[in-house]
């Protein structure tokens, strides 16, 4: 029985090159609509960021970045040769304030900032401009506003959305008497981009792979008809200016995507149900769900864990993207890290059969996640009409999953028809240098470069 569930559950989880061309086809398509007045089902945020580094830019810049996982604050200084150095304090997000109230997260992004302020310059007079990275979809009028549309990645806190977290963070500073001011909101792949292209100039997308998944990439200005011709001060339409897709949300009318039963429990399950339908098929924050249903579903048939006792197998995120990074990692001999895995962290007691057959679907969940997520990739590729350039990438899954950078190069090489090695294909997804962070440096370095010439 256990044979016949994993070979429909290889086919339902199994993405071919011809389902990954048609689903570039429509992406390309919808990166097009979202960028209209009219707008479509993909974001396609202008970020005003209308620059390119020199590589030349320098200074200390002090930024925030809130991601999936950590929230951190740093100081980056800019050498002006196209590298950087990073003095920073992490904070683990902690799970009850992703679902707790504004009031909490911003004083606790404020109590880290005026930690991190103690610590470092204890005597400090001035008042320091802040570049705040916020990984979560905001309309942004300005460079340093941000209304946000709605919460991602399973955050769910009230009080935030339809605010401008510029405004609520900027509160919690003063309340606290912190000599910061914001200056500055940007999303983590502007950020990766940005900070990509400082160091390589062949970079022009920034990609994060991780608790979300999610693009910014140079857009020509005079190809962003929902600007209206509204430009800022100095940018020509034959500039560049960096668009933040938010592609989490492609395909949320589920016409393209190869969705099987698992992903649509998942969907109805989250806090977000019928949004972010791309990110829930392909990010970290679902990887470890969809085995943890699988095994569930097997279980109530009778094929697995048979008289033992699975509450635990009920506990949502018990299993998690790290859970199968480990299962992907453990030699095939006698998969005996999965058996330890299983007994520590589910009570449960494994046979050899039954843990090839979790292996087999970590294996299934981590190919399909890296093919699917290089459609947005390809995409932007073609969107722009670029064969040859470089796309830095940022996330615990790009950075951490086991496999994850061979199968997505396949994948993107298959997409173009490539028929050499995939490392060769001159279109890559390459690590990005400590991306977000960075990126809010040099962003306020560009600024304030733009704001001289200005005068
Ligand atoms: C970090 C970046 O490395 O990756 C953040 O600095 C980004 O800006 C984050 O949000 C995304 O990864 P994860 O795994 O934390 O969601
Ligand atoms: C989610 C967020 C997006 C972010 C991505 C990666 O998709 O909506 O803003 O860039 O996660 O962190």
């Amino acid at each position: 029985a256990l044979r016949a569930r994993l070979d429909e559950i290889t086919e339902a989880f199994t993405v071919d090159t011809a389902k990954l061309k048609a689903i570039v086809d429509h992406f390309v398509s919808e990166l097009t609509k979202g960028l209209t007045k009219e707008g479509g089902n993909i974001p396609m945020i202008p970020t005003w960021v209308a620059d390119y580094p020199t590589g030349k830019e320098t200074g200390t810049y002090m930024a925030l970045d809130m991601g999936g996982t950590n929230l951190r604050v740093a100081e980056i200084t800019l050498n002006g040769a196209r590298g950087f150095d990073v003095v920073q304090s992490k904070y683990k997000m902690d799970e009850s304030l992703k679902t707790g109230n504004a009031q909490q997260l911003f004083s606790f992004i404020a109590e880290c900032i005026g930690n991190f302020m103690e610590f470092y310059h204890p005597d400090s007079k001035d008042n320091v401009s802040v570049g705040f990275t916020f990984s979560f979809p905001c309309t942004q009028p300005t460079l340093n506003s941000g209304i946000l549309q709605r919460w991602t990645k399973g955050f769910d806190i009230t009080g935030v959305e339809g605010e401008n977290v510029v405004t609520l963070l900027q509160n919690a500073i003063d309340e606290r008497k912190i000599n910061v001011t914001v200056a500055a909101l940007i999303n983590d792949t502007t950020g990766t981009v940005v900070a990509s292209n400082y160091v390589d100039p062949a970079m022009e997308m920034g990609c994060i792979y991780g608790t979300g998944c999610n693009a910014a990439y140079y857009e020509k200005v005079s190809k962003i008809p929902k600007l209206e011709g509204k430009l800022p001060a100095g940018v020509t339409p034959d500039d560049y200016m960096i668009i933040n897709c938010e592609y989490g949300a492609f395909d949320n009318e589920h016409v393209c995507l190869p969705r099987t039963k698992y992903d649509i429990r998942l969907d109805d399950e989250s806090p977000r149900p019928k949004q972010q339908t791309f990110e829930k098929m392909v990010s970290g924050y679902t990887m470890g769900e969809l085995l943890r249903f699988i095994l569930q579903e097997l279980y109530e048939e009778g094929v697995v864990f048979q008289g033992q006792n699975v509450d635990k197998l009920y506990k949502e995120f018990i299993v998690n993207a790290e859970f199968n990074a480990k299962i992907e990692l453990d030699p095939w001999e006698n998969l005996m890290d999965t058996e330890v895995l299983f007994k520590e962290e589910l009570g449960i007691e494994t046979t050899m059969d039954e843990r090839s057959f979790i292996r087999r679907v970590a294996e299934l969940l981590g190919t399909r996640a890296a093919r699917v997520s290089m459609c947005g990739v390809a995409a932007m590729a073609k969107k722009r009409n670029i064969t040859k350039c470089h796309a830095g990438a940022d996330g615990s899954v790009f950075n951490k999953y086991p496999h994850f950078k061979t199968r997505s190069a396949q994948a993107l090489a298959e997409i173009f028809d490539w028929e050499g090695s995939p490392d060769d294909y001159p279109l890559k997804v390459l690590p990005a240098e400590d991306g977000s962070g960075a990126g809010a440096a040099i962003i306020a370095a560009l600024s304030k470069r733009r704001a001289e010439q200005l005068k």
